[in-house]
C-alpha cells in the first residue's frame, strides 16, 4: 500500500482528522473490495460527476465492469481508501502493443472518489499513484479527457500541471444536450 503524505502516521496511509487516507495498486480484490467499489461507482454516477453512465447500471453489470478491468493486460488500478473502505479509483491504460509510435503516453481514465470521501485528497493520492506507476513503466506522457461540467477534476489536473490542448465543443451528450469536452496531457519528468 502506498505512503500517501510526508506525514505518515503508520502503514497503509495518513491518518487525518477526517480519516485514514490511503491508496492501492489493485491486482485482486479481497474482502468487501468489489463490493465498496460497486457502491462507491452507483453513488459518483447518481450524482452526476463523471464515470461514463449517467444512470447507475444494475449490479451484477457494475461487478462486472470492475472484474473485468483487472482482466485487461494494459490497464492498472489504483483504489484509493478511508478508512480502510474503497472510496475511489482511476485507472491507467496503455496503448496496444501495435502502436509503437505512441508507446511513450498513457491514458488516466474513470478518476473518481465517491461523493462522502471527497475533499480530504484521495483524489490528488490516486492520479499521484497513477503518475508512479506510469514512471515506472517508462511512460513519458500521461493524456485524459474531461466533461466541462467536471470542475473538481479540472482543478485536480491543473493543479498537478496537466495542460489543457484541445477542446471539443460536442464531447458529449447528456440529457439531450452536448456538452463540451477537454483535452490534458502532462509530461512526466
Ligand atoms: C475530481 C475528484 C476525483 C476529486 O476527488 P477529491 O478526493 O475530492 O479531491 P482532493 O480532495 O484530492 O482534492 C485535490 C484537488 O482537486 C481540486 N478540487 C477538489 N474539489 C474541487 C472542487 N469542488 N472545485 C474545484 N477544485 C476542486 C483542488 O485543486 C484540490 O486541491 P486542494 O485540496 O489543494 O484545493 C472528485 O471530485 C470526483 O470524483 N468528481 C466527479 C468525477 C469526475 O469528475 N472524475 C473525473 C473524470 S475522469
Amino acid at each position: 500500500m502506498a505512503t500517501v503524505t510526508p506525514s505518515d502516521t503508520g502503514p497503509g496511509g495518513v491518518t487525518g482528522p477526517a480519516g485514514r487516507v490511503s491508496v492501492q495498486r489493485l491486482t485482486q480484490y479481497s474482502g468487501t473490495d468489489l463490493d465498496d467499489l460497486c457502491d462507491a461507482t452507483e453513488r459518483a454516477v447518481v450524482e452526476g460527476g463523471g464515470f461514463g453512465w449517467l444512470k447507475p447500471p444494475a449490479r451484477q453489470v457494475l461487478e462486472n465492469y470492475w472484474n473485468g478491468v483487472l482482466l485487461v493486460p494494459e490497464r492498472r488500478l489504483v483504489v484509493g481508501r478511508l478508512d480502510g473502505v474503497v472510496a475511489g479509483s482511476a485507472q491507467l491504460s496503455r496503448t496496444p502493443r501495435n502502436n509503437e509510435a505512441q508507446a511513450l503516453s498513457g491514458t488516466v481514465t474513470s478518476a473518481f472518489v465517491t461523493p462522502w470521501a471527497r475533499g480530504r485528497g484521495i483524489g490528488r493520492h490516486i492520479v499521484e499513484e497513477i503518475e508512479c506507476i506510469a514512471r515506472e513503466l517508462g511512460l513519458l506522457v500521461l493524456n485524459l479527457d474531461l466533461r466541462d461540467t467536471q470542475r473538481a477534476a479540472i482543478g485536480l489536473y491543473e493543479s498537478m500541471g496537466y495542460a489543457r490542448w484541445g477542446t471539443h465543443p460536442q464531447y458529449a451528450l447528456v440529457d439531450g444536450r452536448f456538452v463540451p469536452g477537454h483535452y490534458y496531457y502532462k509530461r512526466l519528468e
